[in-house]
């Protein structure tokens, strides 16, 4: 059986690729210290409680299970947040993959699954964006996985290690049969966000912008739900297993909508017309981020199921109102 160690597999991304592995039969480690996932979120594997930045506890991890592939969520993915304490973003995103990464070559492992995302592209020159635009990111979160992808790449040319760099790009929705789904201290996602205001557990829903070069002034995001995304995982790591070399992944539909559809779309799904008050722009944001997705239909075969906004917001609005944690 495949061995596989996810670090950060109590997450939102890392739970849902958990549970694709747990059906393809995989065995699973999950490696998280639990700052922002939940144990109740890891439906396949055991669980090890630890940091990344540990690297002996790492080391003696990575030595005693043996992984064939690591697969790397454990990450902050705040914009706004890096913007603010961009150390704490380099610090985690970055150094502590430098430390997993050595620990990986001490033991011997050599197949690696990156968690990147469209924040590395910064506000792009073409939209769709493909995998070849130059790497401009404008925030520190952004820069962050931009560094990793350049470490990446330096290794693998350097011999004996390949990965898969898959570049998310908005991520949403949950599982649809209710198990698991975003659950964070903070919901500054949109439309987790737009949820829980029509829960009411927010006053109201802050557009942050309305003068961004787009057609109703608001920016556009390419949202994708949470499980066609772990299907790209499981396809990148059985192209891994069986040789491919390195490369990197767009992963979203190729399709944008606005800031104001999106809460159109909550609000049709909820059936709650919340409030919601115009802002000044969140710093950090690029106007329009929408993935030319071409390489990884062709070079993976990917399928995507759930390409339809109103059934994403319907997942995540059930995951919202029947939440276990
Ligand atoms: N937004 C609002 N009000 C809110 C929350 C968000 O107007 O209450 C807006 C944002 O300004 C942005 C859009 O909705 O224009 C989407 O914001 P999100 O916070 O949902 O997502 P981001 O696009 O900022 O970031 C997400 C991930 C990143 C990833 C990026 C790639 O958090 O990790 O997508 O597209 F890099």
């Amino acid at each position: 059986m495949v061995r596989v160690l996810v670090t950060g597999g109590a997450g939102y991304i890392g739970s849902h690729v958990v549970k694709a592995l747990g059906e393809r039969e995989c065995e699973i480690l999950v490696f998280d210290n639990l700052s922002t996932g939940h144990k109740e979120a890891v439906l396949y594997g055991e669980l090890a409680e630890g940091d990344v930045g540990d690297e002996n506890l790492l080391g003696r991890v990575l030595t005693d299970f043996k992984p064939d592939v690591v697969m790397h969520f454990a990450a902050f993915i705040e914009v706004e947040e890096s913007v603010r304490n961009p150390v704490k973003y380099y610090e985690n995103n970055f150094c502590n993959t430098v430390k997993l990464l050595k620990a990986m070559r001490a033991a011997g492992v050599d197949k690696f699954i990156f968690s990147s995302s469209a924040a590395v592209y910064g506000e792009p020159d073409e939209v769709p964006i493909g995998e070849g635009a130059p790497f401009n990111p404008v925030n520190p979160y952004g820069a962050s996985k931009a560094f990793v992808e350049r470490l990446l790449k330096e290794l693998s040319d350097a011999g004996d290690f390949r990965y898969v760099s898959l570049r998310y790009f908005n991520a949403a929705g949950a599982d649809p049969e209710g198990r698991i789904g975003q659950s964070y201290k903070r919901a500054t996602h949109l439309i987790t966000r737009a949820l829980k205001v029509a829960k009411g557990e927010f006053e109201k829903l802050y557009i942050y912008g309305t003068d961004y070069p787009t057609p109703d002034g608001t920016c556009i995001r390419d949202y994708i739900h949470v499980d066609d995304l772990a299907k790209a995982h499981v396809l990148a790591l059985d192209y891994l297993l069986s040789g491919g070399e390195s490369r990197a992944f767009n992963c979203g539909y190729g399709r944008g909508y606005s800031v104001k559809e999106v809460i159109e779309t909550a609000k049709k799904v909820t059936k709650v017309d919340f409030p919601v008050e115009e802002a000044a722009r969140r710093p950090g944001d690029p106007a329009v981020l929408i993935a030319d997705s071409s390489r990884i239909r062709g070079a993976l075969s990917w399928e995507p199921e759930y390409d339809d906004l109103e059934f994403i917001i319907k997942t995540a609005w059930n995951w919202e109102l029947n939440k276990r944690f």
